[in-house]
């Protein structure tokens, strides 16, 4: 049991039909709701911190949940920063025990997004850091864009092939039409399999990373607005697209929106029908075991990683 780095466990999904879920914490429960799921379903296991999350529990404390979870569940966890916009934040992660990071150029241009990925892969690889870097822009919801609008923000598969080999990243985080958030689709729900085909046939040594893979789950979003929410509209990546992505490549799935939505379904349900009730325990216990049960039905019937350790 011990903080360990994506190597393995991207090696053997690399092989397989399955993919590692990358769940984003922020809390205590959400770590604990999390970490026992992968116990009982037996999977590998990423924790993601966002620097959101980092800013909000402030660093020290995440890194020490997970500690703590390690101990408690006698689990390998590998402890990532998710989205690292620049090279000081990886650096200070690097230093603070991530095992992985996440630097995200994307934004930038592509020899730019390429001169700051080498930068992170240096410093991290000296220190036994693996690193994910990310090409192509995720797809917001927008009116009116254009297919070939659509696909000038996805990933190009021969600029992917390049920027593998001129980085020596370990992981790459593709753009085939996910978005973050849960607003992902307007109409029918539409991923690039053919894209990521070529991606993976070019880079086929690389693992690929799909981010914002929520499914956004009706069950949470009916609750939350059956107990005075205001979510219409919110629509997912279907499970079925996410199982077949990880034919093609895709290691790890990146869920934070579900955890969101699952959390704050069972606390607004419990509110509502105990409108006397104040202890905080009584509400994110429910809100804790409402997280295990989601993220037990995306290990076994969405990812596909049951029994895999
Ligand atoms: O990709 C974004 C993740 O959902 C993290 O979100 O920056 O609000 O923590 P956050
Ligand atoms: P979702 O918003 O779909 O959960 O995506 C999360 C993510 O990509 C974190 O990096
Ligand atoms: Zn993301």
């Amino acid at each position: 049991m011990a903080l360990v780095t994506t190597k393995e466990m991207f090696a053997k999904a690399l092989v397989s039909d399955y993919a590692i879920g990358a769940f984003n914490v922020n809390n205590m429960e959400i770590v604990q709701g999390i970490v026992d799921a992968a116990k009982i379903e037996k999977a590998p296991l990423i924790l993601q911190v966002s620097a959101g999350a980092r800013k909000y529990a402030r660093p020290a404390y995440l890194v020490k949940l997970v500690e703590a979870a390690i101990e408690d569940t006698g689990l390998d966890i590998c402890l990532h920063l998710d989205h690292g916009e620049d090279f000081d934040i990886c650096k200070k992660c690097v230093d603070d025990g991530f095992t992985s990071v996440m630097v995200d150029g994307s934004k930038h241009p592509f020899e730019e997004n390429i001169a700051l990925t080498k930068q992170v892969v240096e410093y991290a690889h000296a220190h036994g850091v693996v690193v994910e870097a990310e090409l192509g822009k995720l797809a917001g919801v927008e009116d009116n864009i254009s297919v070939d609008e659509r696909s000038a923000k996805f990933t190009d598969p021969a600029e992917a092939q390049e920027f593998v080999e001129r980085t020596g990243v370990d992981s790459l985080a593709i753009a085939i039409g996910t978005s973050h958030g849960a607003y992902k689709f307007k109409g029918d729900p539409y991923l690039d399999f053919e894209r990521l085909k070529e991606i993976h046939a070019l880079i086929p040594e690389t693992p690929l990373v799909l981010h914002g893979a929520s499914t956004v789950l009706r069950e949470f979003v009916d609750r939350c607005n059956e107990f005075g929410g205001e979510i219409p509209g919110a629509q997912g990546v279907p499970e079925e697209m996410i199982r077949e992505a990880t034919k093609y490549g895709i290691c790890k799935v990146n869920i934070d929106t579900d955890l969101r939505l699952a959390m704050t379904a069972e606390i607004r349900r419990f509110l509502v029908e105990n409108p006397s009730e104040f202890d905080p325990r009584k509400y994110l216990g429910p809100a804790r075991d409402a997280i295990q049960r989601m993220v037990q039905h995306k290990i076994r019937d969405v990812l596909n990683a049951s029994n895999t350790l």
